[in-house]
Protein backbone atom coordinates (compact mmCIF):
# COMPACT_ATOMS: atom_id res chain seq x y z
CA UNK A 1 0.00 0.00 0.00
CA UNK A 2 1.36 3.40 -1.09
CA UNK A 3 2.56 5.61 1.38
CA UNK A 4 3.80 9.94 1.18
CA UNK A 5 6.57 11.71 2.37
CA UNK A 6 6.03 14.94 3.31
CA UNK A 7 8.40 17.49 4.01
CA UNK A 8 7.27 20.36 6.28
CA UNK A 9 7.96 24.10 6.06
CA UNK A 10 7.45 25.27 2.67
CA UNK A 11 5.27 27.92 1.71
CA UNK A 12 1.76 27.25 -0.62
CA UNK A 13 1.86 29.04 -3.61
CA UNK A 14 0.33 29.48 -7.21
CA UNK A 15 -3.22 28.54 -8.41
CA UNK A 16 -4.74 24.72 -8.47
CA UNK A 17 -7.07 23.67 -10.37
CA UNK A 18 -10.26 21.94 -8.51
CA UNK A 19 -11.90 18.68 -10.00
CA UNK A 20 -15.29 18.04 -10.40
CA UNK A 21 -17.10 16.97 -6.99
CA UNK A 22 -16.85 12.71 -5.98
CA UNK A 23 -20.15 12.99 -4.06
CA UNK A 24 -21.97 14.68 -7.25
CA UNK A 25 -20.40 11.90 -9.50
CA UNK A 26 -21.28 9.31 -7.66
CA UNK A 27 -24.86 9.86 -7.88
CA UNK A 28 -24.87 11.01 -11.22
CA UNK A 29 -23.73 7.90 -12.30
CA UNK A 30 -26.23 5.56 -10.58
CA UNK A 31 -28.96 8.13 -11.79
CA UNK A 32 -28.55 6.84 -15.49
CA UNK A 33 -29.84 3.20 -14.39
CA UNK A 34 -33.31 5.51 -15.10
CA UNK A 35 -33.04 5.38 -18.32
CA UNK A 36 -31.76 3.56 -21.75
CA UNK A 37 -29.09 4.77 -24.05
CA UNK A 38 -25.75 7.04 -24.08
CA UNK A 39 -25.10 9.33 -21.28
CA UNK A 40 -21.98 12.03 -21.22
CA UNK A 41 -20.58 12.95 -17.50
CA UNK A 42 -18.27 16.14 -18.55
CA UNK A 43 -15.69 17.17 -15.57
CA UNK A 44 -15.79 13.49 -14.11
CA UNK A 45 -12.72 13.44 -11.46
CA UNK A 46 -10.55 10.62 -12.04
CA UNK A 47 -10.74 8.72 -8.13
CA UNK A 48 -11.04 5.58 -6.87
CA UNK A 49 -14.63 5.87 -5.36
CA UNK A 50 -15.57 6.39 -9.13
CA UNK A 51 -13.49 3.79 -10.26
CA UNK A 52 -15.44 1.17 -7.97
CA UNK A 53 -18.96 2.84 -8.76
CA UNK A 54 -17.81 2.27 -12.65
CA UNK A 55 -17.14 -1.40 -11.66
CA UNK A 56 -20.39 -2.00 -10.02
CA UNK A 57 -22.37 -0.26 -12.74
CA UNK A 58 -20.23 -2.39 -14.89
CA UNK A 59 -21.37 -5.82 -13.28
CA UNK A 60 -24.98 -4.85 -14.10
CA UNK A 61 -23.98 -4.73 -17.88
CA UNK A 62 -23.32 -0.99 -18.35
CA UNK A 63 -20.80 -0.13 -20.43
CA UNK A 64 -18.48 2.24 -19.06
CA UNK A 65 -15.85 4.12 -20.99
CA UNK A 66 -13.48 7.15 -19.36
CA UNK A 67 -11.57 9.80 -21.12
CA UNK A 68 -9.89 13.36 -20.58
CA UNK A 69 -12.37 13.25 -17.24
CA UNK A 70 -15.57 12.19 -19.29
CA UNK A 71 -17.58 9.61 -18.57
CA UNK A 72 -19.79 7.57 -21.32
CA UNK A 73 -22.33 5.37 -19.78
CA UNK A 74 -24.23 3.07 -22.34
CA UNK A 75 -27.25 1.81 -19.86
CA UNK A 76 -28.75 -0.11 -23.15
CA UNK A 77 -27.11 -3.19 -21.95
CA UNK A 78 -28.00 -3.47 -18.14
CA UNK A 79 -29.62 -6.53 -17.14
CA UNK A 80 -28.39 -7.45 -13.49
CA UNK A 81 -29.91 -5.43 -10.65
CA UNK A 82 -27.63 -6.60 -7.83
CA UNK A 83 -24.90 -4.96 -5.96
CA UNK A 84 -22.53 -7.70 -4.88
CA UNK A 85 -21.16 -7.56 -0.85
CA UNK A 86 -17.60 -7.12 -2.74
CA UNK A 87 -18.35 -3.67 -4.08
CA UNK A 88 -20.68 -2.33 -1.18
CA UNK A 89 -18.17 -2.79 1.41
CA UNK A 90 -15.38 -0.69 -0.74
CA UNK A 91 -17.59 1.95 -1.38
CA UNK A 92 -21.04 2.94 1.19
CA UNK A 93 -22.33 5.01 -1.76
CA UNK A 94 -23.43 1.96 -3.95
CA UNK A 95 -26.28 2.03 -2.12
CA UNK A 96 -27.16 4.70 -4.53
CA UNK A 97 -28.39 1.84 -7.26
CA UNK A 98 -31.13 1.02 -4.79
CA UNK A 99 -34.07 3.79 -5.75
CA UNK A 100 -32.74 3.93 -10.02
CA UNK A 101 -32.90 -0.27 -10.14
CA UNK A 102 -36.42 -0.41 -8.04
CA UNK A 103 -37.83 2.27 -10.31
CA UNK A 104 -36.77 1.47 -13.28
CA UNK A 105 -36.35 -2.33 -12.90
CA UNK A 106 -39.07 -3.73 -10.38
CA UNK A 107 -36.28 -5.20 -8.16
CA UNK A 108 -32.92 -4.87 -6.62
CA UNK A 109 -31.22 -7.25 -4.60
CA UNK A 110 -28.14 -4.80 -2.86
CA UNK A 111 -25.65 -5.76 -0.14
CA UNK A 112 -26.05 -3.88 3.39
CA UNK A 113 -23.40 -1.30 3.69
CA UNK A 114 -21.98 -2.29 6.90
CA UNK A 115 -19.59 0.28 8.62
CA UNK A 116 -17.15 2.82 7.76
CA UNK A 117 -13.56 3.72 9.61
CA UNK A 118 -15.96 6.06 12.45
CA UNK A 119 -18.69 3.79 13.05
CA UNK A 120 -22.35 2.52 12.04
CA UNK A 121 -23.68 4.30 8.79
CA UNK A 122 -27.24 3.57 9.13
CA UNK A 123 -29.21 3.28 5.88
CA UNK A 124 -33.33 2.81 7.26
CA UNK A 125 -34.08 6.46 5.92
CA UNK A 126 -33.38 4.92 2.51
CA UNK A 127 -35.42 1.50 2.75
CA UNK A 128 -38.33 3.63 4.92
CA UNK A 129 -38.36 5.97 2.04
CA UNK A 130 -38.44 3.07 -1.07
CA UNK A 131 -41.21 1.03 1.47
CA UNK A 132 -43.26 4.49 1.35
CA UNK A 133 -42.96 4.59 -1.97
CA UNK A 134 -45.15 0.85 -2.23
CA UNK A 135 -41.75 -1.70 -2.39
CA UNK A 136 -41.40 -4.56 -1.12
CA UNK A 137 -38.65 -4.78 1.37
CA UNK A 138 -36.83 -8.38 2.52
CA UNK A 139 -33.56 -7.82 4.57
CA UNK A 140 -31.94 -11.37 3.88
CA UNK A 141 -28.42 -12.76 4.92
CA UNK A 142 -27.27 -9.07 4.41
CA UNK A 143 -28.41 -8.19 1.62
CA UNK A 144 -31.69 -5.73 0.49
CA UNK A 145 -34.29 -7.51 -1.21
CA UNK A 146 -36.67 -4.69 -2.92
CA UNK A 147 -39.61 -4.77 -5.60
CA UNK A 148 -42.14 -3.29 -6.68
CA UNK A 149 -44.58 -3.76 -9.95
CA UNK A 150 -44.59 -0.08 -10.04
CA UNK A 151 -43.97 2.71 -7.15
CA UNK A 152 -46.46 4.59 -6.07
CA UNK A 153 -45.81 8.55 -5.63
CA UNK A 154 -46.23 8.98 -1.29
CA UNK A 155 -45.48 11.95 1.21
CA UNK A 156 -42.00 11.15 2.92
CA UNK A 157 -40.43 13.15 5.73
CA UNK A 158 -37.41 12.76 6.41
CA UNK A 159 -36.33 12.68 10.60
CA UNK A 160 -32.79 13.46 9.94
CA UNK A 161 -31.54 15.35 7.35
CA UNK A 162 -29.75 12.58 4.84
CA UNK A 163 -28.04 13.16 1.38
CA UNK A 164 -27.77 9.43 0.54
CA UNK A 165 -31.47 8.96 1.35
CA UNK A 166 -32.82 12.10 -0.41
CA UNK A 167 -30.78 11.02 -3.83
CA UNK A 168 -32.13 7.77 -3.57
CA UNK A 169 -35.69 8.35 -3.38
CA UNK A 170 -35.42 11.29 -5.16
CA UNK A 171 -34.59 9.12 -8.14
CA UNK A 172 -36.83 6.55 -7.20
CA UNK A 173 -39.80 9.11 -7.39
CA UNK A 174 -38.89 10.13 -10.65
CA UNK A 175 -40.93 7.07 -11.97
CA UNK A 176 -43.50 6.42 -9.73
CA UNK A 177 -47.04 6.83 -10.30
CA UNK A 178 -48.34 10.08 -8.87
CA UNK A 179 -46.48 12.60 -6.60
CA UNK A 180 -44.52 12.27 -4.22
CA UNK A 181 -43.41 15.36 -1.41
CA UNK A 182 -40.10 15.03 0.47
CA UNK A 183 -39.97 16.94 3.93
CA UNK A 184 -36.18 17.85 5.50
CA UNK A 185 -35.11 16.91 2.28
CA UNK A 186 -31.00 17.19 2.21
CA UNK A 187 -30.07 20.36 -0.32
CA UNK A 188 -26.34 19.54 -0.06
CA UNK A 189 -25.05 20.92 -3.69
CA UNK A 190 -24.39 17.37 -5.22
CA UNK A 191 -28.52 16.65 -4.10
CA UNK A 192 -29.21 19.70 -6.24
CA UNK A 193 -26.95 19.14 -9.03
CA UNK A 194 -28.61 15.51 -9.43
CA UNK A 195 -32.04 16.79 -9.33
CA UNK A 196 -30.94 19.48 -12.39
CA UNK A 197 -29.46 15.81 -14.23
CA UNK A 198 -32.62 14.22 -13.45
CA UNK A 199 -34.75 17.54 -14.59
CA UNK A 200 -32.75 16.91 -18.34
CA UNK A 201 -33.39 13.85 -18.39
CA UNK A 202 -37.41 14.57 -18.27
CA UNK A 203 -37.88 14.35 -15.01
CA UNK A 204 -40.32 16.45 -13.04
CA UNK A 205 -39.73 17.76 -10.03
CA UNK A 206 -40.33 21.27 -8.19
CA UNK A 207 -38.57 23.05 -4.61
CA UNK A 208 -34.70 22.22 -5.88
CA UNK A 209 -32.03 23.56 -3.83
CA UNK A 210 -34.74 23.63 -0.85
CA UNK A 211 -35.77 21.12 1.58
CA UNK A 212 -39.02 20.35 0.08
CA UNK A 213 -39.13 18.33 -3.20
CA UNK A 214 -41.72 17.91 -5.35
CA UNK A 215 -42.23 15.39 -7.64
CA UNK A 216 -44.29 14.17 -10.51
CA UNK A 217 -43.72 10.44 -11.95
CA UNK A 218 -43.00 10.07 -15.32
CA UNK A 219 -43.64 7.02 -17.37
CA UNK A 220 -40.39 6.72 -19.04
CA UNK A 221 -36.59 9.31 -18.66
CA UNK A 222 -34.51 9.41 -21.66
CA UNK A 223 -30.65 10.19 -21.47
CA UNK A 224 -29.21 13.60 -21.06
CA UNK A 225 -25.53 15.05 -20.87
CA UNK A 226 -23.90 16.80 -17.69
CA UNK A 227 -20.88 19.00 -16.18
CA UNK A 228 -20.17 17.36 -13.05
CA UNK A 229 -19.88 20.76 -10.30
CA UNK A 230 -16.70 21.18 -9.19
CA UNK A 231 -15.85 19.38 -5.30
CA UNK A 232 -16.26 21.78 -2.50
CA UNK A 233 -14.32 19.70 -0.08
CA UNK A 234 -11.18 19.60 -1.98
CA UNK A 235 -11.30 23.27 -2.52
CA UNK A 236 -12.02 24.00 0.85
CA UNK A 237 -8.78 21.18 1.25
CA UNK A 238 -6.63 22.89 -0.04
CA UNK A 239 -7.66 26.34 1.02
CA UNK A 240 -6.60 25.00 4.41
CA UNK A 241 -3.21 24.08 3.07
CA UNK A 242 -2.57 27.59 2.09
CA UNK A 243 -3.30 29.16 5.47
CA UNK A 244 -1.75 26.40 7.47
CA UNK A 245 1.81 27.09 5.74
CA UNK A 246 1.22 31.30 5.16
CA UNK A 247 0.76 30.97 1.92
CA UNK A 248 -1.40 32.84 -1.14
CA UNK A 249 -3.13 30.16 -3.63
CA UNK A 250 -5.39 30.73 -5.86
CA UNK A 251 -8.18 28.03 -7.00
CA UNK A 252 -9.31 27.73 -10.14
CA UNK A 253 -12.72 26.17 -12.16
CA UNK A 254 -14.46 26.05 -8.30
CA UNK A 255 -17.84 27.31 -7.22
CA UNK A 256 -17.38 29.76 -4.35
CA UNK A 257 -21.06 29.87 -3.41
CA UNK A 258 -20.61 26.23 -2.06
CA UNK A 259 -17.99 27.37 0.17
CA UNK A 260 -19.90 30.32 2.07
CA UNK A 261 -19.53 28.15 5.80
CA UNK A 262 -15.43 27.89 4.99
CA UNK A 263 -14.80 30.83 3.76
CA UNK A 264 -16.10 32.96 6.37
CA UNK A 265 -14.19 30.71 8.86
CA UNK A 266 -11.40 30.93 7.17
CA UNK A 267 -11.88 34.74 7.05
CA UNK A 268 -12.19 34.76 10.80
CA UNK A 269 -8.98 32.83 11.29
CA UNK A 270 -7.64 35.91 9.49
CA UNK A 271 -7.09 34.47 5.96
CA UNK A 272 -7.87 37.49 3.24
CA UNK A 273 -10.11 35.74 0.90
CA UNK A 274 -10.98 37.37 -2.93
CA UNK A 275 -13.47 35.53 -5.02
CA UNK A 276 -14.07 35.55 -9.14
CA UNK A 277 -17.60 33.61 -10.02
CA UNK A 278 -14.76 30.50 -10.80
CA UNK A 279 -12.09 31.07 -8.52
CA UNK A 280 -11.07 31.53 -4.88
CA UNK A 281 -7.68 33.51 -3.87
CA UNK A 282 -6.29 32.87 0.03
CA UNK A 283 -3.74 35.07 1.53
CA UNK A 284 -2.69 33.08 4.66
CA UNK A 285 -1.84 35.53 8.08
CA UNK A 286 1.25 35.39 9.36
CA UNK A 287 -1.08 34.33 12.43
CA UNK A 288 -3.76 32.07 12.36
CA UNK A 289 -6.60 32.96 15.07
CA UNK A 290 -8.19 29.90 16.58
CA UNK A 291 -11.79 29.67 15.49
CA UNK A 292 -14.54 27.77 16.94
CA UNK A 293 -16.29 25.40 14.20
CA UNK A 294 -19.74 23.33 14.51
CA UNK A 295 -20.29 20.77 11.44
CA UNK A 296 -23.58 20.76 10.61
CA UNK A 297 -25.74 20.13 7.44
CA UNK A 298 -25.75 22.36 4.18
CA UNK A 299 -25.56 25.28 4.39
CA UNK A 300 -23.66 24.91 7.48
CA UNK A 301 -19.46 23.92 7.99
CA UNK A 302 -19.10 20.88 6.04
CA UNK A 303 -18.57 17.48 8.16
CA UNK A 304 -16.30 16.55 5.45
CA UNK A 305 -13.86 19.41 6.33
CA UNK A 306 -14.25 18.90 10.24
CA UNK A 307 -10.71 17.02 10.06
CA UNK A 308 -9.29 19.83 7.97
CA UNK A 309 -10.29 22.28 9.93
CA UNK A 310 -8.70 20.73 13.27
CA UNK A 311 -5.61 19.95 11.21
CA UNK A 312 -5.50 24.13 10.60
CA UNK A 313 -6.49 24.92 14.35
CA UNK A 314 -3.37 22.91 15.28
CA UNK A 315 -1.27 25.70 14.49
CA UNK A 316 -3.45 28.64 15.02
CA UNK A 317 -2.48 30.57 18.18
CA UNK A 318 -4.51 29.56 21.07
CA UNK A 319 -7.42 27.18 21.58
CA UNK A 320 -10.78 26.41 19.77
CA UNK A 321 -13.50 24.16 19.88
CA UNK A 322 -14.45 21.84 16.94
CA UNK A 323 -17.74 19.99 17.04
CA UNK A 324 -19.18 17.43 14.47
CA UNK A 325 -23.07 17.25 15.28
CA UNK A 326 -23.29 14.96 11.83
CA UNK A 327 -21.16 12.05 12.48
CA UNK A 328 -20.42 12.27 16.37
CA UNK A 329 -17.16 9.59 16.21
CA UNK A 330 -15.73 11.42 13.47
CA UNK A 331 -12.31 11.79 15.17
CA UNK A 332 -10.16 8.90 14.30
CA UNK A 333 -7.53 11.65 12.97
CA UNK A 334 -7.16 13.11 16.30
CA UNK A 335 -4.56 10.48 17.77
CA UNK A 336 -2.65 10.07 14.92
CA UNK A 337 -2.54 14.26 14.95
CA UNK A 338 -1.50 13.98 18.43
CA UNK A 339 1.65 11.71 17.28
CA UNK A 340 2.78 14.63 15.41
CA UNK A 341 2.68 16.57 18.78
CA UNK A 342 -1.22 18.16 17.95
CA UNK A 343 -2.60 19.20 21.70
CA UNK A 344 -6.57 17.97 21.40
CA UNK A 345 -8.58 16.88 23.44
CA UNK A 346 -11.84 15.08 22.55
CA UNK A 347 -14.73 15.79 24.89
CA UNK A 348 -17.94 13.56 23.54
CA UNK A 349 -18.32 14.94 19.41
CA UNK A 350 -15.90 17.82 20.55
CA UNK A 351 -12.10 18.16 19.82
CA UNK A 352 -10.42 20.83 22.06
CA UNK A 353 -7.31 21.75 20.00
CA UNK A 354 -4.76 24.22 21.35
CA UNK A 355 -2.90 25.51 18.62
CA UNK A 356 1.04 24.89 19.03
CA UNK A 357 3.87 26.82 17.78
CA UNK A 358 5.33 23.55 16.07
CA UNK A 359 4.29 19.87 15.01
CA UNK A 360 7.32 17.49 14.73
CA UNK A 361 7.09 14.98 12.09
CA UNK A 362 6.40 11.12 12.56
CA UNK A 363 4.95 8.11 10.89
CA UNK A 364 1.11 8.57 10.57
CA UNK A 365 -1.64 6.05 9.68
CA UNK A 366 -4.64 7.09 7.66
CA UNK A 367 -7.89 5.53 8.89
CA UNK A 368 -10.38 7.50 6.41
CA UNK A 369 -10.87 9.87 3.24
CA UNK A 370 -11.18 12.92 5.14
CA UNK A 371 -8.82 11.78 8.16
CA UNK A 372 -5.88 11.29 5.35
CA UNK A 373 -6.43 14.32 4.10
CA UNK A 374 -5.73 15.99 7.71
CA UNK A 375 -2.31 14.03 8.26
CA UNK A 376 -1.02 15.54 4.91
CA UNK A 377 -1.99 18.73 5.84
CA UNK A 378 0.02 18.90 9.24
CA UNK A 379 3.03 17.45 7.81
CA UNK A 380 2.98 20.23 5.35
CA UNK A 381 3.97 22.10 8.36
CA UNK A 382 5.50 19.76 10.76
CA UNK A 383 9.45 19.65 11.55
CA UNK A 384 10.97 17.04 9.21
CA UNK A 385 9.66 14.07 7.17
CA UNK A 386 5.91 13.11 7.80
CA UNK A 387 4.69 9.46 6.59
CA UNK A 388 1.71 9.29 5.72
CA UNK A 389 0.45 5.69 5.13
CA UNK A 390 -2.28 3.63 3.50
CA UNK A 391 -2.96 6.28 1.07
CA UNK A 392 -5.19 4.41 -0.76
CA UNK A 393 -7.84 6.19 1.32
CA UNK A 394 -6.74 9.92 0.27
CA UNK A 395 -6.78 8.56 -3.70
CA UNK A 396 -11.14 7.14 -3.30
CA UNK A 397 -11.68 11.41 -2.92
CA UNK A 398 -8.73 13.57 -4.33
CA UNK A 399 -7.60 13.43 -7.97
CA UNK A 400 -3.29 13.28 -7.49
CA UNK A 401 -3.24 15.07 -4.15
CA UNK A 402 0.40 15.15 -4.57
CA UNK A 403 0.50 16.16 -7.87
CA UNK A 404 -1.40 18.82 -6.87
CA UNK A 405 0.32 20.16 -4.25
CA UNK A 406 3.64 19.82 -5.69
CA UNK A 407 2.18 22.62 -8.38
CA UNK A 408 1.68 24.52 -5.25
CA UNK A 409 5.29 24.21 -4.07
CA UNK A 410 4.98 21.31 -1.44
CA UNK A 411 7.35 18.96 -0.90
CA UNK A 412 5.32 15.53 -1.30
CA UNK A 413 6.19 11.95 -3.18
CA UNK A 414 4.40 8.84 -3.10
CA UNK A 415 6.16 6.05 -2.21
CA UNK A 416 5.26 2.21 -1.83
CA UNK A 417 4.44 1.34 1.61
CA UNK A 418 5.04 -1.78 3.19
CA UNK A 419 2.38 -4.19 2.73
CA UNK A 420 0.17 -5.01 5.61
C1 LIG B 1 -22.83 11.78 2.19
O1 LIG B 1 -22.85 10.55 2.89
C2 LIG B 1 -21.41 11.95 1.71
N1 LIG B 1 -21.06 10.84 0.81
C3 LIG B 1 -20.45 11.98 2.90
O2 LIG B 1 -19.15 12.26 2.37
C4 LIG B 1 -20.85 13.11 3.84
O3 LIG B 1 -20.02 13.08 4.97
C5 LIG B 1 -22.32 12.94 4.25
O4 LIG B 1 -23.15 12.87 3.07
C6 LIG B 1 -22.81 14.11 5.11
O5 LIG B 1 -22.69 15.30 4.39
C7 LIG B 1 -21.52 10.86 -0.44
O6 LIG B 1 -22.21 11.77 -0.87
C8 LIG B 1 -21.13 9.70 -1.32
P1 LIG B 1 -26.02 11.16 5.18
P2 LIG B 1 -24.28 9.90 3.32
O7 LIG B 1 -27.01 10.13 4.77
O8 LIG B 1 -25.29 10.16 2.28
C9 LIG B 1 -27.64 9.49 9.27
C10 LIG B 1 -16.85 11.97 2.07
O9 LIG B 1 -15.91 12.13 2.86
N2 LIG B 1 -28.42 8.54 8.47
O10 LIG B 1 -26.26 12.59 4.82
O11 LIG B 1 -24.02 8.50 3.72
C11 LIG B 1 -26.15 9.22 9.22
O12 LIG B 1 -25.78 8.24 10.16
C12 LIG B 1 -18.12 11.27 2.52
O13 LIG B 1 -16.85 12.36 0.87
C13 LIG B 1 -29.34 7.72 9.10
O14 LIG B 1 -29.52 7.77 10.31
O15 LIG B 1 -24.58 10.76 4.63
C14 LIG B 1 -25.57 10.57 9.54
O16 LIG B 1 -25.54 10.77 10.94
C15 LIG B 1 -17.99 10.73 3.93
N3 LIG B 1 -30.06 6.83 8.36
C16 LIG B 1 -26.56 11.55 8.93
O17 LIG B 1 -27.76 10.79 8.68
C17 LIG B 1 -29.92 6.73 6.98
O18 LIG B 1 -30.63 5.93 6.35
C18 LIG B 1 -26.11 12.13 7.61
O19 LIG B 1 -25.78 11.05 6.75
C19 LIG B 1 -28.97 7.57 6.36
C20 LIG B 1 -28.23 8.47 7.12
Amino acid sequence: MDKFLVQGGHHLSGTVTVSGAKNASLALMPAALLASGTFHLRNTPKLRDVTTMSSLLKSMGMKITFKDHELTLDTSTVQKHEAPYQHVKKMRASIYVLGPLVARFGRAKVSLPGGCAWGPRPVNLHIQGLQKLGAEIEMKRGYIHASAKRLKGARIQFDVSSVGATGNILMAATLAKGTTTIENAAIEPEITSLAEFLLAMGAKIDGIGTNRLEIEGVDELHTADVTTIPDRIEAGTFLVAAAMTGGSVTLDQVNPEHLKAVLVKLEDAGCRITLGPTSIALQAPNELRPVDVTASIYPGFPTDMQAQWIALMCVAKGTSVVTDTIYLDRFKHVPELQRLGAEVTMKENSAIVKGSRQLMGATVMSTDLRASASLILAGLVAEGTTEVLRVYHIDRGYEAIEVKLRQLGASIERAAGEEY
